[in-house]
């Protein structure tokens, strides 16, 4: 179809494209355009049938592949296969007659109490925005649009509609908005969905700064923005920030005509955001439909994804996995080995095209020898249950090794409110006590989407694997790896802490009075306990396989101005296939910090043969090392040395290397209130202000060796004017203008 070009449009017709014709569709413009159609997302295509009638629609909706969620798939480390996921979304989205897949979700994890946690990544911006990147390039690869969410600092869920994350500039850009910023000019999203909070007091969906002045202006973000579903209060106030599209539509079009009529709003604001609905649609609209997709193979890329997702975080003695083909007695235990809870709560939820359990899969896996018996020990509501309780103590008293699914049940963890607690439900830990206590081998298997308690309890496990949300074919997959048909590869991109009052956010989440203060500021998660020490249950970046590595000849060149690449060897010390994720971080030795101990700057996962290497390589740049300015509001890099570690997690560097940059060359201006010692080390500052000194007979005071200077050196060149030393007010704005005359910038 021939699209109209806007100035072809009325104001009205122009004004009915900014908001949609229903619930999942953009305006046809009384015809004049075709409706491009919009499905949650992330993790499967959430089409609902137009038949059904239910707005909110959550169980309604047509089969599709529930893929992991992101938390299991953020734990993978694996970018290539978000891509690929990416790409199978794309053809069941095209497949199901949708153009634009409302995902992937990249908000930081800031506290595990977050009920949508499973929604996103990591806790760390790089893993965010390098895997949010890869699925938008994976759906987009088909010619479906991908709309990323919720920008931005939708960090919690509770009164998610008001209130105001208070965020200071330098954490923001650091922390908040990197994962972002990588998607848009990295990936190039179709669109982009506001977050329902308020950022600093002002709605994301009236935030000028943020849609306009930041995302396009800076980041060159040409694509559409989107309201997330009800963020719009003000339809003038948003389109005049640079919000194009309101979903879904509240039938008040008629304010935007009117406010243009009023001069309030100018036309040129109703013009383009209109035009960027026609362009999003004229993106979308010539994708060839499919007739439908290969449901086996998205079944299987769903169980690799699982696989590929999941943690060990303990296995003692090498207690995993076990033998299929041995003459054993196991006995599985947990109602989630017979009833998965596979994806999280809420606007992501998918009806899936089949469903696999543990349970049935161990069973199918196993040899004739092994003998399994399933006990389901606990009901999912969480009231103990003396029965059950019994079956299973005699089912593992029976079994030389007891495998207990234990987790969240559904009600614990959704969109639309956060937890309270990391514990497991009470009745689920009685029963692993109480297993543990008549069976010498335990390996728990866990199924939650947010980060739960383990310090508590591990010392009656083995072994834990933890499984997340893995998908529908979460049940195979965790087979796959109890029974060693696959190594675990998984790592953690969340610190479990040892007490929900350990982590960083704890004072100030979830905030009251309609404010939540990011106190914490830059140190989320490891950036939080790698800086000061704390004792954590297992630390970002963890992960075991049932191989080994090792890490050997760190190499760091310098390859030109702030860039350069690192090299190192990985190998495969064990006995058998496995991956291993060679993570890359950067730290910067200072007595008092100002800012983490290290950050994470790099990251590749490699599978390798028994005894087999691979050099890994890495490119750093200054962005890398930089530091954002908020009295300059730039990226700023110091000059000076840093130290490139490789490591298999946060708290496991395996190799360090010193490196420096000679800094960025930008150099601070100087004013009155600069201090003596900023003065001294200015570039042009230094003579200036020498010279003044000696004409003065007061050169001593900026001599290094003075007994004062320590005192001096802290001082605003203004506030000499009272110490009678010839700088007055007057010749400090003479050495100000001679200064800034000849500084170079
Ligand atoms: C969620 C979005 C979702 C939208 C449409 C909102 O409540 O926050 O993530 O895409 O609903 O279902």
């Amino acid at each position: 179809m021939n699209l109209p070009a806007p100035s072809d449009l009325t104001l009205a017709e122009k004004a009915s494209l900014t908001s949609g014709d229903s619930t999942w569709e953009t305006s046809a413009a009384g015809g004049r355009v075709p409706a491009a159609v919009l499905a949650d997302g992330p993790h499967g295509i959430r089409r609902q049938d137009p038949a059904s009638g239910d707005a909110l629609g959550l169980r309604h909706s047509v089969p599709a592949t529930c893929f992991p969620p992101a938390v299991t798939l953020g734990s993978s480390w694996d970018a290539e296969l978000a891509r690929r996921i990416g790409a199978a979304l794309a053809a069941e989205a095209s497949a199901l007659d949708v153009h634009v897949v409302l995902g992937p979700g990249v908000n930081i994890k800031r506290s595990p109490l977050c009920g949508r946690n499973f929604e996103y990544f990591s806790e760390d911006p790089l893993v965010s925005g390098v895997m949010g990147a890869a699925l938008v390039t994976g759906i987009q690869s088909l010619g479906v649009g991908a709309c990323v969410k919720h920008f931005a600092v939708n960090n919690q869920e509770t009164d998610r509609m008001r209130v105001s994350a208070d965020v200071d500039e330098r954490t923001l850009r650091e922390i908040y908005l990197p994962a972002f910023e990588r998607i848009v000019r990295e990936a190039r999203p179709y669109a982009v969905m506001t977050s329902y909070n308020k950022i600093n007091g002002v709605y994301a969906s009236e935030n000028r700064w943020l849609l306009t002045e930041l995302l396009r202006e800076e980041w060159g973000f040409d694509g559409l923005v989107m309201s997330d579903w009800g963020a719009v209060n003000d339809r003038v106030a948003s389109l005049a920030a640079g919000l194009d599209l309101e979903m879904p539509p509240t039938g008040t079009d008629e304010r935007i005509v009117a406010a243009v009529r009023a001069g309030d709003l100018d036309e040129e604001l109703v013009t383009a955001a209109a035009e960027r609905v026609i362009q999003l649609v004229r993106r979308v609209q010539d994708v060839p439909r499919r007739d439908g997709w290969d449901v086996d193979a998205h079944h299987e890329l769903a169980r690799e994804a699982a696989r590929s997702a999941a943690v060990l975080l303990k296995n003692d003695d090498g207690l995993l996995p076990l033998d299929p083909g041995a003459a054993q007695h196991v006995a599985v235990i947990g109602e989630f080995a017979r009833t998965p809870r596979y994806q999280g709560h809420g606007s992501s939820h998918v009806v899936p095209t089949r469903l696999e359990n543990s349970w049935d899969a161990l069973r199918a896996a196993v040899g004739p020898a092994t003998e399994l018996a399933f006990a389901p020990g606990f009901t999912l509501d969480g009231k103990p249950d003396a029965a059950l309780l019994a079956e299973a103590v005699a089912a593992a008293r029976r079994a030389d090794t007891a495998l207990v699914f234990l987790g969240l049940p559904d009600q614990a963890e959704s969109e639309g409110y956060d937890r309270t607690t990391l514990a497991l439900p009470a009745d689920q830990i009685e029963v692993l006590r109480a297993v543990s206590a008549v069976c010498p081998r335990v390996a728990v298997v866990l199924a939650n989407g947010g980060v739960v308690d383990v310090a508590s309890w591990r010392d009656a496990a083995g072994a834990i694997l933890e499984g997340w949300l893995p998908g529908q074919a979460g049940g195979a997959a965790l087979a796959d790896l109890l029974l060693g048909f696959h190594s675990p590869s998984g790592r953690l991109t969340e610190t479990i802490p040892l007490r929900l009052a350990d982590t960083p956010a704890h004072l100030h989440f979830p905030g009251t009075d309609g404010h939540v203060v990011h106190g914490e500021g830059r140190y989320v998660g490891y950036r939080h306990y790698d800086t000061l020490d704390v004792e954590v249950a297992y630390p970002f970046g963890h992960g075991l396989s049932y191989s080994r590595f090792s890490h050997t000849d760190l190499e760091v060149t310098g390859t030109g101005d702030n860039t350069w690449t690192v090299e190192a060897t990985v190998t495969n010390t064990g006995d058998r296939f496995a991956h291993e994720v060679v993570q890359l971080y950067i730290a910067f030795d200072e007595e008092a910090p100002s800012r983490p101990r290290h950050e994470l700057r790099g990251f590749t996962k490699v599978g390798l043969a028994a005894g087999e290497s691979r050099r890994v390589s890495f490119a750093l740049t200054g962005r890398d090392l930089a530091r954002w300015s908020p009295s300059r509001h730039c990226w700023r890099v110091d000059p000076g040395t840093f130290t490139v570690e490789i490591g298999a997690s946060s708290r496991d560097i395996r190799l360090r290397a010193e490196a420096a940059t000679p800094g960025d060359g930008l150099v601070d201006e100087l004013g009155p209130m600069s201090t003596l010692g900023e003065w001294l080390d200015h570039p042009d500052g230094g003579r200036v202000l020498g010279e003044h000194l000696k004409r003065a007979g007061a050169a001593g005071l900026a001599r290094e060796d003075s007994p004062l200077i320590g005192l001096a050196r802290g001082i605003p060149l203004i506030k000499f004017s009272t110490f009678g030393i010839g700088l007055s007010p007057g010749t400090v704005a003479e050495l100000v203008a001679a200064v800034r005359g000849t500084a170079t910038h």
